[in-house]
């Protein structure tokens, strides 16, 4: 089995939760070892980093107490990591920098630990250009940054899914055929390169252990 987590970056119940549902929807439909979560920013604390330097210093995770550390282990358990943000002026949410600033300790006081995971980007915005690339761009900068691997969309999907809400929530979400088809093949490719990585693993692994 496979765990795909849709991380999503709306402090709202509204399009980006909607788009992500139907895009872990589709990446179960393409193998039965796929097993998806949903989390969601909404209604968690979780504060920016603020350069303190505690996790870096006690070779630890953060010190700030709030929803963050709950959060991070789920994303530790996932293969892959399929993050979904509205688009705030152009970019990703504040909410969704503040969980990748947090990130801080996987890269410097446990190394490696997130280099195995692949990570694929949708940016749902209320205008039909209003940034949702940037966006995309945005979030694989954001998680690239903590050492995961980039999967990008099919040919013709570019680097990741972009979908038109119309302001309207997960109907005006659902009324973009074509955005949506982009969330929800780059959710299912997402599911192949998961799948084909860790059974790949399996048999290098075993390979070197016999030698
Ligand atoms: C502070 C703020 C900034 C926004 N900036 C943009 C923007 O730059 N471009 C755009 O297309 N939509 C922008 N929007 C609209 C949202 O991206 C859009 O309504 C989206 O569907 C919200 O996602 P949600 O329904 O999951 O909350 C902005 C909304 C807010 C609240």
């Amino acid at each position: 089995m496979i765990k795909i987590v849709g991380l999503s970056g709306s402090p709202r119940k509204g399009a980006t939760e909607y788009v992500l549902e139907q895009a872990l929807a589709a990446a179960r439909t393409f193998s039965p070892e796929v097993e998806t979560e949903l989390v969601t920013v909404r209604g968690k604390k979780i504060a920016p980093c603020n350069g303190c330097g505690y996790c870096k210093r006690e070779k630890t995770w953060c010190c700030i107490p709030d929803d963050m550390q709950p959060l991070f282990e789920t994303l530790i358990e996932a293969d892959g990591i399929l993050v979904a943000s509205p688009v705030y002026v152009m970019s990703a949410t504040p909410q969704i920098h503040a969980v990748c600033s947090r990130m801080r300790p996987a890269m410097h006081c446990y190394p490696g630990m997130l280099r195995n995971k692949f990570m694929a980007a949708i940016g749902v915005g209320g205008t039909r250009n209003g940034g949702q690339e940037q966006t995309v761009t945005d979030l694989i900068n954001l998680f690239g940054t903590r050492a995961i691997n980039i999967v990008t969309n099919e040919s013709g999907g570019y680097t990741g899914g972009k979908v038109w809400s119309q302001d309207r929530g997960a109907e005006g979400a659902a009324e973009d055929e074509i955005g949506m088809k982009t969330a929800t093949d780059l959710a299912k490719k997402l599911a192949e390169v998961c799948l084909i990585y860790n059974k790949g693993k399996e048999l290098y692994n075993k390979e070197r252990e016999n030698g």
